[in-house]
């Protein structure tokens, strides 16, 4: 009995490397996901080319969005240390992303998500900041924004610890649609001081200018997609195929939600019928 213990521990104490070095990939994998697919951080941090993203770019920033508000550059989040956040610990690019101010205590402003971010599990944080610092470092120094309109102090009371979703479909699409991929972001109208109209979630109208043209966040409650399939809907978040038939436009990140895993996405088009319809 005694030595079968002695063998047991010593079993689990190989076994420890291995279930680290497994743990560790399945926190990057888990980073990569939320960073490259459902987050989509480089339609914002990948500087893009008339063909799409600059190739040797990935996330090193550059994009200029110049709205009335603000001339806002987004910056290099790769791990160069002299023009990306190669120096920052982990602890400071988390608090960066969720709570949008950086290690000199200054505020990151619009349009980086903040609003959403601060939803983000402890968890998914800890994954994405892990991926963060696997991209390849790229050297690239960007200009500063300029913001014509004053930024908070802060977003908020620091958040202390939030946690995964509950395992219900509905619950997991909300939180995929709001922190994870910021979908109510772009599909919600904004409101004169620069903030999301709570009340009017899903309803869109928020306007995009860009190479593309202009284009206007559609209304994504049941008021507009109660006729269309799950396969409609999916299709046109995946292909950017409307149920007409007719391609939309950027700045919706198809390239990269169609690689959103099955339960994902239909966890996500549960949500989007389950909110209350909004003309
Ligand atoms: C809609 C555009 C947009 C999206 C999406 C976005 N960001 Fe940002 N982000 C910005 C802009 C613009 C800034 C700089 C704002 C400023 O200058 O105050 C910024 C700032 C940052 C910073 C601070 C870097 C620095 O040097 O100041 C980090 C870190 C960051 N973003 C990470 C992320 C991550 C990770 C994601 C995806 C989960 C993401 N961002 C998604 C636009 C975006
Ligand atoms: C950066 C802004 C942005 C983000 C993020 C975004 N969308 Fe969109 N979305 C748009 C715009 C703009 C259009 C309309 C494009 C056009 O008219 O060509 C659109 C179109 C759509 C459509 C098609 C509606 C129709 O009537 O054809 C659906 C469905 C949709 N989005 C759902 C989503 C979901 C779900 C997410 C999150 C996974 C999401 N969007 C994230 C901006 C965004």
């Amino acid at each position: 009995m005694r030595w079968m213990l002695g063998a047991a521990v010593a079993a689990l104490c190989f076994a420890a490397p291995g279930a680290a070095l497994a743990q560790e990939a399945a926190l990057l994998e888990r980073g990569r996901y939320l960073v490259e697919v459902t987050g989509a951080c480089g339609n914002c941090h990948t500087p893009m080319g008339p063909q799409g993203p600059l190739p040797g770019r990935h996330l090193a920033g550059g994009t200029v969005f110049d709205e009335q508000p603000f001339r806002a550059v987004a910056p290099n989040i790769t791990p160069d240390p002299e023009t990306g956040i190669g120096r920052w610990t982990d602890a400071q690019i988390a608090t960066a992303i969720r709570e949008g101010k950086r290690p000199d205590g200054s505020i990151i402003g619009p349009p980086m998500p903040m609003a959403f971010y601060r939803g983000l599990a402890d968890r998914d944080l800890a994954a994405m900041v892990a991926y963060l610092r696997t991209v390849p470092p790229v050297r690239n120094a960007v200009e500063k924004s300029v913001y014509r309109i004053p930024l908070p102090p802060s977003y908020g009371p620091p958040v202390a610890s939030v946690a995964m979703p509950a395992e219900d479909p509905v619950a997991r699409g909300a939180y995929l649609a709001g922190p994870v991929a910021h979908c109510l972001e772009c599909h919600t109208p904004m409101l004169p001081n620069g903030h999301s109209d709570m009340t009017r979630l899903g309803a869109g109208g928020m306007v995009f200018r860009g190479p593309w043209g202009e284009t206007v966040g559609r209304n994504i409650t049941p008021h507009a997609l109660r006729d269309w399939t799950d396969a409609e809907i999916e299709r046109a978040i995946r292909t950017g195929v409307s149920r007409d038939g007719s391609r939309l436009r950027p700045p919706m990140a198809f390239w990269a939600y169609q690689h959103m895993s099955p339960r994902d996405m239909g966890d996500l088009i549960a949500y989007l019928r389950s909110m209350p319809a909004q003309q």
